[in-house]
């Protein structure tokens, strides 16, 4: 039998169809949701750099318009020496669907891998609830 596709597995498979021509730096990023469905995105670059997006970007836009937004796991992976951690502002937009506990494993084509829970990424996140009272 051959071994259980992983999180990991299918950002790494989506990645190669990244569009980095600038960068160079090709990411791949698959979410999990609550469903089970598994959503996947890739980096887009643009000739107005500021114009490009993330692979997690990407992969939370899948999963929006498919009608979902109760994520529970996130893989992130590109060619790095180390394992590629989400950007500051995926970390928001990560957290705008995963509650405290998902865990967000970063990795590297060698093989390196590391799980952090959101809120150890990003602690005391921006979120809904600090607008409520305010005026
Ligand atoms: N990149 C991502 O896709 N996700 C991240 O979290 C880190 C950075 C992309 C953006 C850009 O296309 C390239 O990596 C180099 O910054």
């Amino acid at each position: 039998m051959s071994p259980a596709i992983t999180l990991v597995d299918e950002a790494k498979t989506i990645r190669e169809n990244a569009h980095a021509p600038y960068s160079g730096f090709k990411v791949g990023a698959a979410i999990r949701t609550a469903s089970g469905r598994v959503f996947t995105g890739v980096n887009v670059e643009n000739a107005a750099y500021p114009e490009g997006t993330c692979a997690e970007a990407g992969a939370i836009a899948a999963m929006v318009a498919a009608g979902e937004a109760q994520i529970i796991e996130v893989a992130v992976i590109g060619d790095a020496p180390d394992p590629v951690t989400p950007c500051g502002g995926c970390r928001q937009k990560i957290a705008e669907f995963a509650p405290p506990g998902v865990p967000v494993t970063m990795a590297n084509l060698k093989g390196d891998a590391v799980t952090m829970k959101i809120e150890e990424l990003l602690p005391r996140a921006f979120a809904k609830a600090q607008m409520e009272t305010g005026t």
